[in-house]
């Protein structure tokens, strides 16, 4: 813990208490080393809270007029660092009651009148989930505007498909960077579901039973923002679901950014040869001197590692705790507060990254060329000509063996050759093999062709901007 968590005496709840607290169970039990980052929503939360106490005439326009000077001078010092963090008051909340009544006196006192840590620490929470929902949701948008710029100048590169990793049919490398579009629209879609279970107030919901103060919930609710108030007071001060739920969706985007990642790595490899990243998104090797390395999706990668252990953390963390609040729900706030860390870093560096990659067409135009990519077109056409599918697939089977053999394409085989294999195979069918082709016969609705692809990029601006 660094200098600024300075000791000092007096715990907040030492009234029934006969003993200092152990100086190692006071570190240990203590949160303000991570949870000061709750800071802004704390003082915020106090303030509705403040003024709902007021209105409620539980204090006068006196104290609530001190609480809120008290508490702005407050915000100034921890914006400028001067604010002096103490482990002896434990967390953000008494570090910050502690200061307001060295400033104000009793009305500083007054504050905790009708609240509990319990529900002034799930309401913060709650209040940072919701600014992360929103930050995650403009940063994907900047993602994908940057891949749309890229998939935009790519409607007609093509490149070999692939499953197994092994060369499938032709698609464009704009449909294949549009797939990503896909899966992190869902991510947005996902997130901003999400917001509508965030946006609950605990505030009012005391320790765990209420309080016996005419308090007015839907004041505080409509003053923080939030779509309404938590309907049962043991469940909003002791659920963390909103925690876990946001870092299972930030998981998924993980993944996505994660499998992307893993696609740059390959293409980026001399055995592919398909993409550049440019050189600030890479490092070298101190001892191999040739070597460009993709750090920057290799640690994408990485760091989805550490998501997917968030969640299974904060799982593990609320599975054996009997209502209400338990201190172990102090344990949220780390895995909380480094998902999001992560996940803004992440979207940042990469959308930036999206801006520096270009392409090799020709090596992946030569790819494609290998590996039969169109056998599945030739299938079709004989399908066209009255075969039944499996009685085609079986023909330019025997095709592919037969170029395999010879270690040519089925394109380079004599006419004559293929017509031994199949009568119905004739030079048109041949002609109509090349990858270019394949493309332009699948302009469907979410297919691979230049004209499907222009569509996608264009609905997926729309999209974004809707
Ligand atoms: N620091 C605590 C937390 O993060 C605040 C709530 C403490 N409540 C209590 N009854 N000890 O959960």
């Amino acid at each position: 813990m660094s200098d600024k968590f300075k000791n000092s005496t007096l715990e907040a709840w030492s009234g029934r208490f006969s003993e200092p607290v152990n100086e190692l169970v006071k570190r240990y039990t203590a949160s303000v080393g991570f949870d000061y980052k709750l800071a802004e929503y704390d003082i915020q939360g106090s303030i509705a809270h403040a003024e709902m106490m007021s209105a409620q005439q539980i204090i006068s326009d006196e104290e609530l007029q001190g609480i809120k000077e008290g508490l702005s001078q407050i915000k100034t010092e921890i914006q400028s660092g001067d604010f002096k963090w103490s482990v002896d008051y434990e967390d953000v909340h008494l570090n910050i009651e502690y200061r307001l009544t060295e400033l104000i006196g009793d009305a500083g006192k007054k504050l905790h009148t009708a609240r509990s840590r319990n529900d002034q620490v799930a309401t913060d929470m709650r209040l940072y989930v919701r600014d992360q929902i929103d930050l995650a949701i403009k940063l994907i948008y900047q993602f994908q505007t940057n891949l749309l710029n890229l998939a935009d100048l790519h409607t007609r590169t093509v490149m070999p498909g692939l499953t197994h990793l092994q060369v499938a049919q032709p698609i464009t490398f704009a449909h294949h960077l549009m797939a990503y579009f896909e899966m992190t629209k869902r991510d947005v879609e996902r997130l901003k579901d999400l917001n509508k279970r965030v946006n609950q107030l605990p505030l009012g919901s005391g320790a765990l039973a209420g309080t016996t103060f005419s308090i007015d919930r839907l004041h505080v609710a409509k003053a923080l923002g939030f779509n309404g108030v938590c309907e049962n007071s043991l469940d909003a001060v002791s659920d963390r679901d909103f925690a876990i739920e946001y870092c299972m969706v930030a998981a998924l985007l993980m993944t996505h950014l994660s499998r992307l990642s893993e696609e740059l790595i390959l293409w980026m490899s001399p055995q592919f040869n398909f993409i550049e990243i440019a050189d600030r998104f890479c490092t070298g090797s101190s001892m191999m001197p040739q070597k460009k390395n993709p750090d920057v999706p290799e640690l994408v990668r990485g760091k989805t590692g550490r998501v997917n252990g968030h969640v299974v953390a904060l799982l593990t963390l609320m599975k054996g705790q009997p209502l209400a609040y338990n201190k172990d729900n102090q344990e949220d706030k780390e895995p909380l507060f480094d998902t999001a860390q992560t996940v803004h870093d992440t979207l940042v560096v990469f959308a930036d990254m999206l801006t520096g990659i270009s392409v090799n067409k020709d090596s992946m135009y030569a790819a494609t060329t290998k590996g039969f990519a169109t056998a599945t077109d030739m299938a079709d056409h004989l399908v066209r000509k009255g075969l039944p599918f499996r009685g085609a697939h079986e023909v330019v089977a025997k095709a592919v063996k037969s170029a395999s053999q010879k270690k040519c394409d089925i394109s380079d085989l004599s006419i004559k050759e293929l017509k031994l294999i199949c009568p119905l195979i004739d030079e048109k069918m041949i002609s109509l093999l090349s990858p270019e082709k394949a493309l332009e016969s699948r302009n469907h609705i979410g297919g691979t062709g230049s004209s499907a692809v222009k569509a996608a990029i264009s609905n997926g601006r729309k999209w974004i901007n809707s």
